[in-house]
């Protein structure tokens, strides 16, 4: 999709369509309003026949008048001003799009001077609506074969003001969000595509691929490596299967005058079977995504490093398919980690844990980072509790905790904190290793594994994003969340990024 920004005046402006949107207010106080331009008469005309309100969220598409130089316009309804927050605004953009590709409207423009500017700085509404129109027009359809009746993706938004500053200001917002947009949507892609094909070898090659478009410094650790490391976690993870575990390192240096890193560490399982442990049907379906965490932080070092961002970053994306076959991990056996702790693995399923514990402790060792921040698919339990709302964050950090908060709120990429007090360390003692990989219990699951993890994070100040239940989707969501996979964390983490300092 192509956005531009123009400066002009609507009149004399042609355009297939043209947004306004309005809160209730603004209605309200247009009908008080006495001489009436051309625009204004037909909106009132369509207010006072009770086809628009301005209620949140409503969208009127409609056919302009001879006065008019652009062919239609939309309505766009965002209720109380009062209770207006970004996301609606978010929110009502998407709409927008969504009835436009309905009417088959393949370009369109927004008026800029009619967004919410009484509440909200244009810069604030510019980021919004241009991040929302990027990721809304979204679908996962490389494998559908296209027909007359597939409703056409946006080629081309036009954002229009009669002020030069305006637009100005607008620029760079518009440069900075299409750089974060694209790896959302980058992200979206390697988690949708099939399994079979998005594989730990198929990571390690984006991850080439990454390494030299950005002049990023690259490691991988291939199965013969990571035997030789200890890493035993990862590897009885990978055994079963044919596509052998890849520990992918990237390296940013974008603050040259620090020593000081954060480490983004990412769950990559590339299909989880659950195991000997297997996963029955309902539950199993959706396991193409368990390399969300992985892909997440692929992105997340990508923007940062073309965003240019004044910080250092390492990536690890910690690769491994949890497959069943004959050599798959078995129930009962012991495995040993990098830091030399023994687990017992009694569940296979639970190999998540398993694949950061390794890359966790090992990142720890060899990069020594300021803060420790692993993102996880990691347990049904946490999309239970949040839902498809909210990620669960738990952590040792408070300061972290508390920065990735804020970041949520801002970019609703939101994160609620979960307890991991020391007491439920009791039930992942084992009696033959130094821990078990899972409880015997159902209870307090999310919890659980990241008191699991904290096990490999060496007093590293950490945080853990258990994003099990907001990378991937099984229906779409407000317009802009596509079903399937999300892109979660990658707004979350940039954001983050704006605001913590070593
Ligand atoms: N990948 C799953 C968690 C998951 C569930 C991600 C639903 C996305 C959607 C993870 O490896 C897993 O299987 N967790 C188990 C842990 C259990 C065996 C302790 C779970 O949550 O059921
Ligand atoms: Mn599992
Ligand atoms: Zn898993």
């Amino acid at each position: 999709m192509n956005i531009t920004l123009k400066k002009a005046d609507l009149k004399g402006y042609a355009s297939a369509l043209v947004v306004f949107s309005f809160t209730q207010e603004q209605i309200e106080a247009l009908k008080k309003e006495k001489n009436h331009d051309a625009l204004n008469t037909l909106i009132l005309h369509l207010v006072q026949s009770g086809d628009f309100s301005a209620k949140e969220g409503q969208v009127l598409i409609h056919n302009t008048n001879h006065q008019l130089t652009f062919a239609r316009f939309c309505l766009l309804g965002l209720g109380e001003k009062e209770k207006l927050t970004i996301q609606k605004v978010r929110a009502a953009y998407a709409n927008v799009l969504q009835a436009c590709r309905k009417m088959r409207i393949s370009e369109y423009t927004i008026s800029v001077e009619h967004m919410p500017d009484e509440k909200f700085s244009v810069e604030e509404l510019a980021e919004a609506v241009i991040e929302v129109t990027l990721l809304a027009d979204y679908e996962w359809d490389k494998y559908k074969t296209k027909t007359k009746e597939s409703a056409p993706h946006i080629s081309s938004v036009t954002f229009v003001s009669s002020s030069e500053k305006t637009i100005g200001s607008m620029r760079e917002i518009l440069h900075k969000t299409q750089l974060i947009c694209e790896q959302v949507v980058f992200v979206r892609d390697c988690v949708n595509e099939n399994a079979d094909d998005m594989t730990p070898q198929m990571l390690e090659r984006l991850a080439k691929e990454a390494a030299k478009q950005y002049k990023l410094k690259l490691t991988v650790l291939d199965e013969h490596h990571l035997r030789k490391l200890g890493m035993g976690m990862i590897l009885g993870v990978g055994q079963g299967s044919r596509y052998p575990p890849r520990m992918i390192f990237l390296e940013y240096h974008g603050n040259s005058k620090s020593k000081d890193s954060v480490a983004f560490v990412g769950k990559g399982i590339t299909f989880d079977t659950g195991g000997l442990n297997l996963k029955p049907t309902g539950f199993i379906e959706t396991m193409k995504c368990d390399m969300s965490g992985a892909a997440a932080v692929l992105g997340i070092i990508k923007a940062a490093a073309a965003l240019k961002l004044p910080v250092n970053i390492v990536s690890v994306l910690s690769c491994a398919e949890n497959a069943l076959g004959s050599r798959a991990q078995k129930p009962g056996d012991v495995v040993k980690a990098c830091n030399g702790k023994t687990v017992e693995i009694t569940n296979t399923d639970a190999e998540g844990r398993l694949v950061l514990g390794d890359a966790m402790a090992y990142t720890v060792k060899q990069y020594k980072p300021k803060a420790l921040i692993d993102i996880a698919t990691l347990t049904g339990s946490c999309a239970m509790t949040f839902g498809d709302i909210c990620a669960g964050i738990m952590g040792t950090d408070d300061k972290l905790i508390k920065i990735l908060f804020e970041a949520g709120e801002k970019t609703n990429e939101r994160v609620w904190q979960l307890p991991i007090y020391p007491d439920y360390e009791e039930d992942l003692k084992s009696d033959i290793a130094d821990a078990k990989n899972c409880v015997l219990t159902r209870y307090a699951g999310a919890i659980t594994a990241a008191v699991f993890l904290k096990y490999f994070t060496e007093q590293t100040p950490w945080a853990h994003l258990d994003i099990a239940g907001t990378a991937f989707l099984e229906k779409g969501k407000n317009g802009h969340l596509p079903k399937g996979a999300t892109g979660f964390g990658v707004r979350l983490c940039i954001e983050f990024l704006h605001h913590w300092k070593p």
